[in-house]
């Protein structure tokens, strides 16, 4: 049986990923905040397993491999994340936007992949996806793409650091087998919905899916589930 470990997984994108992998057989991990997103996911998928935690909290990591006891993992997902919305320009955005932003975007995602790194090692064809974002691209910022759009430089800029981690990873885990690709989902109809959102994460999710089943992919790739593109970092 195939497993999946999907942090953020009780609302948005997280959820429906949840969903896709359970309805198609993957034995589910997910992490998440609260005792109320945790009543969540087990009343939606009652086989999985459920580890409350911040993602940016400083005993996350040991907390994660206690309740994964050395499982085997073949996907790691990470997508929870914050902001958008605030600081959406060079004389609103502070400190605490980038702080907690970037906490959540890169800081969580290298802590998930640390405490999941021995579950990875366990399987055959290990993956680790990081949920990123078209806004996290330097070269689509520097073509004008995202000038004056209304989204936190927060966010952009904590992205852009997840996808350099992701890079680095890439060619870290690259010994152990395990490919890194980044996923930009697509604008997307949750909480977090920028004011183009067209794609359900239900869609999103079955798109992700899908590429992974189909193993058409390669490490160090960006990938956007709106067009199926490869994106310029
Ligand atoms: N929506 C879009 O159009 C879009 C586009 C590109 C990329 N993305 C990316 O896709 C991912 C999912 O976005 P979404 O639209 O599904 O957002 P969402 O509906 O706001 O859901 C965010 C999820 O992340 C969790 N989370 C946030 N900070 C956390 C932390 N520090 N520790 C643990 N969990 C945390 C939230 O938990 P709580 O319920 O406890 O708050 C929630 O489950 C994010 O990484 C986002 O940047 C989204």
């Amino acid at each position: 049986m195939k497993s999946v470990l999907i942090t953020g997984a009780n609302r948005g994108l997280g959820f429906a990923m949840a969903e896709s992998f359970y309805q198609k057989g993957y034995r589910v991990y997910t992490v998440v905040r609260n005792d109320e997103a945790k009543a969540i996911i087990h009343q939606h998928f009652p086989e999985s397993f459920v580890l409350i935690a911040d993602v940016t909290d400083t005993d996350y990591q040991t907390r994660l491999q206690e309740f994964l006891a050395d499982k085997k993992l073949d996907v790691v997902i990470n997508n929870a994340g914050s902001g958008g919305n605030r600081g959406v320009r060079t004389d609103l955005c502070t400190p605490e936007h980038l702080m907690t932003e970037f906490s959540s975007h890169c800081v969580g995602a290298l802590s998930t992949v640390q405490g999941t790194l021995a579950s990875l090692k366990h399987a055959e064809h290990p993956v680790v996806v990081n949920i990123s974002s078209r806004r996290g691209s330097l070269h689509m910022q520097s073509q004008g793409e995202a000038k004056q759009i209304r989204i936190a430089l927060s966010y952009r800029i904590a992205k852009a650091a997840q996808n350099m981690l992701s890079l680095c990873m890439a060619d870290d885990l690259e010994t152990d087998g395990i490919k890194v690709i980044v996923i930009h989902p697509g604008a997307l109809l949750t909480d977090m919905a920028p004011p183009d959102a067209d794609l359900t994460p239900k869609e999103s999710a079955k798109r992700l899916l899908n590429l992974l089943e189909s193993n058409a992919f390669s490490s160090r790739e960006f990938i956007s589930l709106a067009t199926r593109d490869r994106l310029p970092w």
